[in-house]
């Protein structure tokens, strides 16, 4: 028999994933869904590997949401390569890829948002207006398309993953919400699919924004004030060459809600551009 090495069946459209799914599930145990925008690299693959411990069929969504970018973001230019993916995909431990077309997902009369009116403005909220709906949306229209018993996300994108707790507890969504470790260049710099713009030197450079959380991270648990930190922190990244500092917060894990002063368990959350390059990063204390 003839093996074909990386032949995933590739579903462009909803009724095609549940039929997939419907037929895997006759042979594996539970199902695991893994969301992403395509691009993979290390830190998607591992989520697909953990999904894929845990379950039989594993779910890889690969779809470039439209509903997610603002006017001036990077939609068009946002590395798409589905080939390359379907073979990464496969090597991680995925069974099934769903690839679907934008009109086939979204119909051209779709007029429903989700929304989650308490942080959807804050942090990254702030600077991407409309973001966190286009995010909510989506997740909770491919969590819908499969029903997995498991949705695997990374703590990488933090607030992404704390709302999207949030809606599964406030809507009753029957699927577990699992957050996954931040997978690291040696460097520290979190691996993105968006450091692809980053110029050689820039990519050097980016790893400045973790030691910066690390930094944060010690000086606060010895006891040094926050406001004092912080100051400090985003003027060390202003000397290195750093452009906009969109937000460097210290937050309550709990609430996601800012802190002026350094409580357990908090987070630190931060936005910077570096070039034209805009890197998000977090660190949990
Ligand atoms: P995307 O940026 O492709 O990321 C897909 C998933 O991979 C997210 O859960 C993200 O947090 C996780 N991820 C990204 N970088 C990671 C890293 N270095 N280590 C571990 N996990 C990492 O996030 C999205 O897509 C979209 O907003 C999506 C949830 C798919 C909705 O469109």
């Amino acid at each position: 028999m003839v093996q074909i090495k990386f032949a995933l069946p590739v579903c462009k459209n909803v009724n095609e994933l549940r039929r997939e799914v419907a037929r895997q599930k006759l042979v594996r145990q539970g199902v695991g869904l893994v969301p992403t925008m395509g691009a993979l690299h290390e830190g998607h693959m591992s989520l697909i590997q953990k999904a894929s411990k845990s379950h039989g069929v594993v779910i890889l969504s690969i779809f470039v949401n439209p509903l997610q970018f603002g006017a001036g973001e990077d939609l068009d230019s946002y590395p798409r390569r589905l080939q390359e993916d379907v073979r990464l995909g496969s090597l991680s431990g995925a069974t099934v890829i769903f690839a679907p077309t934008q009109d086939s997902f979204y119909n051209s009369n779709h007029q429903t948002t989700l929304a989650n009116f308490e942080l959807e403005n804050l942090y990254c909220g702030e600077f991407r207006p409309g973001h966190f709906r286009g995010v909510l949306t989506v997740v909770a229209k491919l969590l819908m398309a499969s029903i997995p018993d498991t949705a695997y996300f990374g703590k990488k994108d933090y607030q992404q993953l704390y709302l999207i707790n949030r809606m599964v507890t406030d809507l009753n969504i029957p699927v577990k919400i699992l957050g996954c470790v931040t997978k690291r260049e040696t460097s520290g710099l979190a691996k993105s699919s968006r450091n692809e713009y980053l110029s050689e030197n820039n990519y050097k450079k980016a790893a400045s924004v973790y030691q910066a959380l690390k930094d944060a991270k010690k000086e606060l648990k010895s006891g040094k004030s926050w406001i004092k930190q912080r100051k400090e922190g985003m003027e060390k990244l202003e000397k290195e060459g750093f452009g906009e500092i969109q937000y460097f917060e210290l937050v309550d894990r709990k609430t996601l809600l800012p802190q002026k002063k350094y409580v357990r368990p908090a987070v630190l959350l931060i936005a910077v551009y570096l070039g034209e390059t805009r890197l998000i990063d977090n660190l949990e204390l």
